[in-house]
């Protein structure tokens, strides 16, 4: 194919059919199952002042290295959401909503990423958020949604949890942090030892090998938690448990966003590579609300990788379907309006699935078209139905054919969708 002028930019995509479908289909998936659980959406803009962003962290790469800001024509200073719960605290904030505030949302992001296979710089989330409560068994709910997400889904996927403890007794953990990787300085890399000076529990998650290795014999956080952090996180492990939902402990997972503490969790999908294998994560973020300019209310939410996920789904042969292939092919050889425009238009008012070729092609190729279209039934419309005011109904499957009345098309293509259906339904027991 020739290269045309204009292609993508590095990590963007156009999604098409029938991913589109796939995404559309996980998405509604999402909204019915957060929906059944009392959240309602929210539909924050796609672009904020940036420190709405900056006060996420300036230690995280989401905003020291990947946030795609830049001034506006008002001279204002905006970046790109690089993710939801910002926005969502922000939004609280704003309107102070009585609490508990139970919200889900759907929509893309952007970080100046490394573009490779799961990895983009827009990229799609399904989330929620639940701010105003410190209950444990919260937690415990907000986990078990993205669990019974993934369930419906079909989708296997891993569960490690953490708790981060509480804000308070993180800097005498940073400092204890701090030393243990001092004293092993010489043997970590250089951008370790950089991600050392900035931020030390980010070297718990480090991927190099090497420091990988160092940071297994960490001081865990596990270790010196408070009495109430500690109980807080037996009571989600034992809500858990009551559900029956898997899980492991790692007191390495410190996630890539620096405003959590207590729980911390992360869903891995082993299909996918490791490097991008976490479909899905979240936590407690109890001092980000207050951060924003709000009071000092807890949250608790996550978010899922759409994309990621649906690579996982590919992989696992389970993509979601948002079931819209065409019922029904119009294939008229009369080239009258009658036909082209009120056979369809009357197909599709009667809530079936139509579609139909144009510029008048010949009988042969509006047949592959609906061949290809995967429609169960053609309507055809030649000299002879015009004239005598009929149509003729076939099943694409088995090539049989009748003529009926005009007045009973949608019936006639009613009973051929469903012999059609009956028809797999018995090939698919076979
Ligand atoms: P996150 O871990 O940064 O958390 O992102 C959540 C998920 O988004 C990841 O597990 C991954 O599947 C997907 N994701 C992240 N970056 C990319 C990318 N460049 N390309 C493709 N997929 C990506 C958050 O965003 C938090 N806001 C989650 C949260 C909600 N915590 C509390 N509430």
């Amino acid at each position: 194919m020739a290269r045309s002028t204009f292609q993508t930019l590095p990590g963007t995509r156009d999604i098409l059919e029938p991913d589109a479908s796939h995404l559309r289909g996980l998405v509604t998936l999402f909204a019915d199952l957060a929906a059944g659980a009392g959240f309602g959406q929210i539909i924050p803009p796609m672009f904020e002042d940036t420190e709405v962003f900056t006060r996420l962290g300036e230690a995280s790469d989401v905003v020291s290295k990947e946030l795609y800001s830049f001034e506006d024509k008002g001279g204002r200073n905006i970046a790109l959401r690089p993710e939801f719960t910002a926005s969502v605290c922000r939004a609280f904030a704003q309107y102070r909503p009585t609490t508990p505030w139970k919200t889900w949302y759907a929509g893309p992001n952007f970080r100046y990423d490394k573009p490779q296979k799961g990895r983009y710089r827009q990229f799609d989330q399904v989330g929620i958020e639940v701010i105003g409560s410190h209950d444990p068994q919260l937690d415990v709910e907000v986990i078990a949604l993205a669990q019974r997400f993934f369930d419906d889904l079909g989708l296997a996927v891993e569960l490690r949890i953490n708790s981060l403890g509480d804000i308070a007794e993180r800097p005498a953990y940073l400092q204890d942090l701090n030393s243990y990787f001092e004293q092993n300085r010489d043997s970590l890399s250089e951008a370790a030892r950089a991600t050392l000076s900035v931020n030390p529990l980010r070297l718990l998650d480090a991927k190099r090998p090497g420091d990988a290795a160092i940071a297994a014999g960490a001081p865990t956080i596990l270790d010196s938690l408070s009495n109430e952090a500690a109980a807080a996180f037996a009571e989600v492990r034992n809500g858990l448990d009551t559900l029956k939902i898997d899980y492991t402990i790692d007191p390495l997972l410190v996630r890539g966003l620096d405003y959590y503490n207590r729980t911390t969790f992360e869903f891995a999908a082993p299909g996918l590579e490791a490097a991008q294998n976490a479909v899905g994560g979240g936590g407690r973020y109890d001092g980000l609300v207050e951060a924003l300019g709000g009071p000092p209310e807890p949250g608790v939410g996550f978010a899922i990788g759409v994309d990621r996920t649906l690579l996982a789904c590919e992989a696992a042969g389970v993509l979601p379907s948002s079931g819209n292939t065409i019922d029904v092919w119009v294939v008229d050889a009369t080239g009258s309006a009658d036909v082209g425009l009120l056979v369809v238009e009357e197909l599709r008012r009667s809530g079936l699935k139509a579609d139909r070729s144009y510029d008048g092609r010949s009988m042969k190729a509006q047949m592959k078209n609906a061949n290809r279209s995967g429609a169960a039934v053609a309507v055809i419309v030649g000299e002879d139905e015009m004239s005598s005011g009929t149509v003729s109904v076939r099943s694409m499957a088995d090539g049989t054919q009748e003529q009926v009345q005009r007045g009973q098309m949608l019936a006639a293509v009613r009973s051929g969708l469903a012999q059609g259906r009956e028809t797999k339904d018995g090939e698919d027991r076979t």
